[in-house]
């Protein structure tokens, strides 16, 4: 049972995604549901049915004014598709309630700048998707980087490489529409992992392409279809840190016959670290000494946690308030990331480096140990 009650939660938005919040919000004593809602409300009574049969907590079916207007409630879940993740989250700030969205935090810089600054100016906070850097398997790379034992970091390697969702959910068409794609589906994962690793992204020079101009829909209602392809399904960038460390990143949705590139790879000057897949939580990270004959080492993890799934991030933002820290998938790092993504975009459309304004400390690491919930 669950000890500590310390924020009531409004999830708005019951898709594919939410599933996972449910689970978390069972697991964690930090968020409690108290409502769900819909634009389609046979979903919230869904989300509310599972969380009562679960035995993850007890919700009511609401509309999206019922949860604003809901005193009771501390914080909202924003797990709608990304063009209401702006809107609803701006609505919920400004109803005074602590907001964590799922990614990407807007589609444009101003919208983000706004939400920024609604959190501030309402005194709530803001947090946002993705949130797989508190998983084990890459806070122990956190740890391993922080120890020193790879030297001074000097580059990464982040490859995101896949086929594409053409076959996946009810509405694959939208992973191919205009700001959609690879870098801003998935690769958000990577660029978050590696600045949690490594610190702010300063200048990113880009190319891009669609190498297919029409994709076969293999699922949903567009099955059987073809659909035109309006984002780049291929972007390749140079990544330069503040600290110096150069970065190389692929986002892909075109790699049909399979790869052998590994997720991420941080080189240093004592060594080389292998980075387990940023979408996920866990994974065994590996260690290879400076000009060492040995094989690569398995790193076991030591740091962050486990068992968790998206929503952790949440968690972390309720434990924060309660214990008046920083929260870490926090609204800032969110906006660092949708800043070098739309970089990368614009770098690619343009032909030229384009420097990346903003910047974010690193997020704090976890205290050595697994955990299965946030710790405080
Ligand atoms: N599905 C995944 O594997 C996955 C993984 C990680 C992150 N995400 C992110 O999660 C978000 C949601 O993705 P999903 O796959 O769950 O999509 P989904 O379409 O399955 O679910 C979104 C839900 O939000 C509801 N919704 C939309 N606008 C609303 C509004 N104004 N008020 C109330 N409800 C509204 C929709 O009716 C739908 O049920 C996206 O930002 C996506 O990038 C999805």
């Amino acid at each position: 049972m669950k000890e500590t009650k310390a924020m009531n939660v409004g999830i708005v938005g019951c898709g594919m995604i939410a599933r996972q919040y449910l689970g978390v919000l069972g697991q964690t004593r930090w968020l409690s549901p108290v409502a769900c809602a819909d634009l389609v409300p046979e979903r919230a009574e869904a989300a509310c049915s599972t969380l009562e049969e679960k035995e993850w907590g007890k919700a009511r079916p609401a509309s999206l004014e019922e949860i604003l207007a809901d005193d009771d409630i501390d914080l909202v879940l924003n797990l709608t598709n990304p063009k209401g993740h702006y809107p609803i989250t701006l609505q919920a700030l400004e109803a005074g309630k602590h907001v964590h969205s799922e990614k990407p935090l807007a589609m444009t810089r101003e919208e983000g700048r706004q939400l920024l600054a609604a959190a501030e100016s309402n005194g709530v906070r803001l947090g946002c998707a993705p949130d797989t850097f508190l998983g084990c398997g890459h806070q122990t790379a956190r740890a391993v980087i922080d120890s020193g034992r790879i030297g001074e970091p000097s580059m990464v390697t982040l490859f995101m490489l896949g086929s594409g969702p053409d076959g996946y959910g009810e509405n694959p068409e939208v992973f191919f529409q205009a700001g959609a794609g690879p870098l801003m589906d998935v690769g958000v994962y990577y660029l978050t992992d590696a600045v949690q690793l490594l610190g702010s992204i300063q200048r990113v020079t880009a190319s891009a392409k669609s190498t297919f101009p029409e994709r076969l829909m293999r699922s949903g209602k567009l099955a059987g279809t073809k659909i035109k392809v309006e984002a780049p399904t291929h972007v390749t960038a140079a990544l330069e840190f503040e600290s110096g460390i150069l970065g190389t990143l692929i986002a892909s949705f075109d790699i049909l016959g399979g790869h052998h590139l590994a997720p991420v790879e941080v080189h240093g000057t004592e060594g080389s670290l292998s980075v387990p897949d940023p979408n996920g939580f866990g994974g065994n990270g590996a260690f290879k000494a400076a000009r060492s004959s040995e094989p690569w080492e398995a790193i076991e993890p030591t740091h962050g946690t486990s068992g968790m799934a998206r929503g952790t991030g949440a968690a972390d933002l309720a434990a924060a308030v309660a214990n008046g820290r920083p929260h870490r998938a926090s609204g800032e790092l969110a906006y660092h990331v949708l800043d070098v993504a739309l970089a990368i975009h614009e770098s690619a459309g343009s032909g030229s480096a384009v420097d990346v304004e903003s910047t974010v400390e690193r997020p704090s690491p976890f205290a050595e140990g697994i955990v299965e919930d946030i710790e405080d």
